[in-house]
């Protein structure tokens, strides 16, 4: 049997959209493997009866197959599905390097990208990587269609998440198909902002490179009190605030000093806007680590 643990993820991080990412250092899922004729899936944890066991169903049923790999796969879910957390991928991730290392398959973290991406394809419909992409490698990863680049970046963070569920089909249908000249141009220069505050380790500046106007405007709609929390993030001391992958979590960067007031804050703030919400007060982590064989 082989063991790993593969950590929950922030997509987007606003001016990213579909290629930033950062690994969390917590939640996380826990998943084993063990040999068997045809890939089994059972699955535990949070959320898990939302989650469906038909391997032609769940992420880690299309891992298993593109790696040739049947097992019997156990889940042990610390990532909530729907949650804009980087769930499915944490799964995937998962699954991918136990299997690559139950059957020896001797591919690399960077190999096993687009493997467990295909994963990603079965709960939204297409393979992107900008989960999987720091669940494996860890840091802040940037995903494009010429690879994966990373960052062993260390920010302090707050994921807030939200007792609402969007799932990412629902999220990426309210995406603009368009955007003007300037939103383009608004998002490159914060992009870059964000990028350069990674690799010089400044929650000021990956804060103020968050900033974007096309996706994530139309998808804080779907956030019951988004508004609200963002203000109440900024008002506690949050260097920036977004939209965590599809949501509904809230992601804000900080110093460290001023993360429980953070957390707080926003917890509070969906509480008045009539939603329960629990924090985290996380990191920029490791990616998945095989513990158990
Ligand atoms: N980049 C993706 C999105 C992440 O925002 O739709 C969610 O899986």
């Amino acid at each position: 049997m082989v063991t790993v643990r593969a950590p929950a993820t922030s997509a987007n991080l606003g001016s990213g959209f579909d290629v930033f990412g950062v690994a969390l250092d917590r939640p996380a899922d826990v998943v084993h493997v063990e040999r068997a004729d045809r890939t089994t899936i059972e699955v535990t944890g949070v959320g898990s009866q939302y989650i469906p066991t038909n391997p032609d169903q769940n992420v880690v049923g299309a891992v298993a197959e593109a790696l040739d790999a049947p097992a019997h796969i156990r889940i042990d879910k610390g990532v909530r599905p729907s949650s804009g957390l980087g769930s499915s991928a944490a799964s995937s991730a998962g699954a991918a390097l136990a299997l690559n290392e139950l059957y020896d398959r001797g591919l690399s973290r960077e190999e096993l990208v687009p493997v467990a991406a295909e994963g990603e394809a079965v709960v939204s419909g297409e393979a992107h990587a900008d989960n999987v992409a720091p669940a494996l490698l860890g840091g802040f990863t940037v995903a494009t269609d010429e690879g994966v680049t990373t960052v062993d970046a260390d920010i302090p963070l707050v994921a807030c998440l939200p007792e609402i569920a969007v799932s990412t089909r629902d999220a990426r249908r309210v995406v603009p198909e368009t955007a003007t000249m300037e939103e383009l141009v608004h998002t490159v220069g914060r992009a870059a902002t964000l990028s350069v505050g990674m690799c010089r380790r400044d929650p000021k500046l990956v804060g103020a490179g968050m900033d974007e106007r096309i996706v994530t405007p139309a998808r804080a709609k779907l956030i019951t009190g988004y508004d609200e929390v963002r203000t109440a993030a900024f008002d506690a001391g949050a260097d920036g605030v977004t939209v965590s992958g599809a949501g509904p979590a809230v992601l804000a960067v900080c110093g460290t000093h001023a993360r429980t007031r953070v957390a707080a804050a926003m917890v509070e703030a969906f509480d008045e806007a009539g939603v329960a919400a629990r924090a985290y007060k996380t990191r920029v982590g490791s990616g998945a680590e095989v513990f158990g064989i």
